[in-house]
C-alpha cells in the first residue's frame, strides 16, 4: 500500500510539475518571439516601441510595448512569476519523492563511492546550493562587463559539476541534479533579480521618479541566461530514458555536448529574425547530435567464438539480480510495480528486450539500479555475451 502512495504522489507531482513547467517555459518562450518579432518600423504612436499582430483562437490581438513604461500605471498588471515558482516546487518535492526516499537505489552508486544515503543526499543538496551562491558571485564580478567570457565560464562551472557528481553518485542522480541546480539558479534569477527589477520600474512609475538603471540591466542579464539555459534542462529532465547519455563512461561530457547543442539551437531562434543565414547553425546541431549518437554507441566487447553461455545460466542470473524489482509483484522494498513497465520474470521478456537490457547493464552499468542486488563482474560478463548471442540470432 505505502510503494502504492509513493507512485501516485510521484504522478501527480510529476504531472504537476509538467504542467506548471509548460506554463513557465511556454509564457517565456512567447515573450522572447514577441520581443523578436515586434514591428519597430511601421507608423506607431509616440511612446510606443513596437507593435504587432496575431490572430489566435478565433480572435485578433493587438499588442504593444512600451518605450520606457506607459503614463500611468493600469489597474490590472499581470506579472509572470508563479509559474516559475510552482515549477521549483513540484521539481523540488519531486527529487525528494523520487530519489532522496530511495537514494540508496537512486542515488547512491557503490562501485564508485560507498555513501551512505544521507551522505549522497547531502552532495545533491550542496551541489544545488553552491551552484546558485557561485553563479551569483561570477554575475556580480567584473565579468558581467564581459558576456560571452560570463556565459564560458558558467558553461564549464556546469561541466565541471556534471563531472564531480558522476564521480561521487550514480550517473543518473549527477543528471538530476545539474538539471535540479541549473532549473534553481533559473528560478533564483526570476525571485531574486528579475522580479525586483520590474518592480523597481513598477515603484518609480508610482513615484513620478526615473527608474534606478541598475536592477534593470541585472535583470536583462539573468533572463538572458534563463533563455540560453532552457533547452539543457529539458534535456535533463528527459534523460533518465535514456541510460546511453548518463550511462556512458563519460556522461558528464555527453551531457555538456548536448547542452552545447541545446544553447546552440536557442541562440539560432534568439537571431533568426535578423539572421535569415544562420540556419547552418541548425545544420551544426544536427551533425553534432548525430556525432554524439555515435560516440555514445554500445560497444560489442570481442570474446572471442569459443565461449558460449546457455539460456539457463543467464536465467539465474537474472533471476537473483533483477527480478527483485523486475517482476509483476516486486520484493524490492520501495517498488509497487515492474519499473519501466519491464518484468522480466520469464526468459521470452528477456530476449524480446535482449538490446535494451544489453544497454543498460553491459554497455553502460546503470542496471541493476545503485547494484542492490550485488551482480558481479563475471555476471555481467556472462550476461553480456548471452545478450550478445541472442542479439546476433535475431539479426
Ligand atoms: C533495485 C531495483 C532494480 C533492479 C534490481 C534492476 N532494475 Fe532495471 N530498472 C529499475 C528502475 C527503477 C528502472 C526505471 C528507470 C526509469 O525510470 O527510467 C529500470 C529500468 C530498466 C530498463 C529500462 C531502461 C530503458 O529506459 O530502456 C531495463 C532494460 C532494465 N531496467 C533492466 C534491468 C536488468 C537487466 C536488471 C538486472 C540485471 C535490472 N534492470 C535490475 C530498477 C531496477
Amino acid at each position: 500500500m505505502e510503494n502504492h502512495v509513493y507512485e501516485w504522489l510521484n504522478l501527480t507531482l510529476r504531472w504537476i510539475h509538467m504542467i506548471v513547467g509548460i506554463a513557465w517555459i511556454g509564457a517565456s518562450f512567447y515573450f522572447n518571439w514577441l520581443e523578436n518579432r515586434l514591428d519597430r518600423l511601421s507608423e506607431r504612436a509616440p511612446g510606443i516601441a513596437g507593435q504587432l499582430w496575431a490572430v489566435h483562437g478565433g480572435g485578433f490581438y493587438h499588442l504593444q510595448k512600451f518605450e520606457v513604461a506607459p503614463p500611468a500605471l493600469p489597474e490590472h498588471l499581470h506579472w509572470f512569476k508563479w509559474e516559475a515558482y510552482t515549477t521549483w516546487m513540484s521539481g523540488t518535492a519531486l527529487l525528494v519523492v523520487v530519489y532522496y526516499l530511495n537514494a540508496r537505489a537512486f542515488v547512491v552508486d557503490p562501485s564508485k563511492v560507498e555513501l551512505d544515503a544521507y551522505m549522497a543526499i547531502g552532495v545533491g543538496v550542496a551541489s544545488i546550493v553552491a551552484s546558485w551562491i557561485v553563479y551569483d558571485l561570477l554575475c556580480k564580478s567584473p565579468l558581467k562587463n564581459m558576456p560571452i567570457t560570463l556565459a564560458i565560464v558558467i558553461f564549464v562551472y556546469f561541466a565541471a559539476l556534471a563531472l564531480a557528481l558522476d564521480l561521487l553518485l550514480s550517473s543518473r542522480a549527477a543528471y538530476i541534479h545539474v538539471g535540479a541546480a541549473i532549473g534553481t539558479v533559473m528560478v533564483a534569477n526570476v525571485f531574486f533579480v528579475i522580479i525586483p527589477g520590474q518592480r523597481e520600474l513598477v515603484d518609480a512609475l508610482k513615484q513620478n521618479r526615473e527608474p534606478d538603471p541598475v536592477p534593470g540591466r541585472n535583470a536583462l542579464l539573468r533572463s538572458r541566461h534563463n533563455n540560453y539555459l532552457t533547452l539543457p534542462v529539458l534535456f535533463i529532465m528527459i534523460s533518465s530514458h535514456f541510460p546511453s547519455t548518463y550511462g556512458h563512461a563519460h556522461g558528464w561530457a555527453v551531457l555538456a555536448a548536448l547542452s552545447a547543442v541545446g544553447v546552440a539551437v536557442r541562440h539560432y531562434f534568439n537571431i533568426r529574425h535578423v539572421k535569415p543565414k544562420a540556419a547552418w547553425i541548425l545544420a551544426a546541431a544536427f551533425a553534432a547530435m548525430v556525432a554524439i549518437m555515435w560516440y555514445t554507441a554500445p560497444e560489442r566487447i570481442d570474446r572471442g567464438a569459443a565461449a558460449t553461455v546457455n539460456e539457463a545460466d543467464a536465467a539465474v542470473i537474472v533471476r537473483e539480480r533483477c527480478t527483485a524489482c523486475h517482476a509483476a509483484e516486486p520484493t524490492q522494498p520501495g517498488f509497487a510495480s515492474p519499473p519501466a513497465g519491464l518484468s522480466l520474470e520469464d526468459m521470452e521478456t528477456v530476449k524480446t528486450n535482449a538490446e535494451r537490457i544489453y544497454m543498460s547493464t553491459i554497455a553502460t552499468n546503470t542496471m541493476p539500479l545503485g547494484n542492490l542486488t550485488g551482480m558481479t563482474e563475471t555476471e555481467r560478463a556472462l550476461l553480456g555475451l548471452w545478450l550478445e548471442q541472442q542479439i546476433e540470432a535475431s539479426r
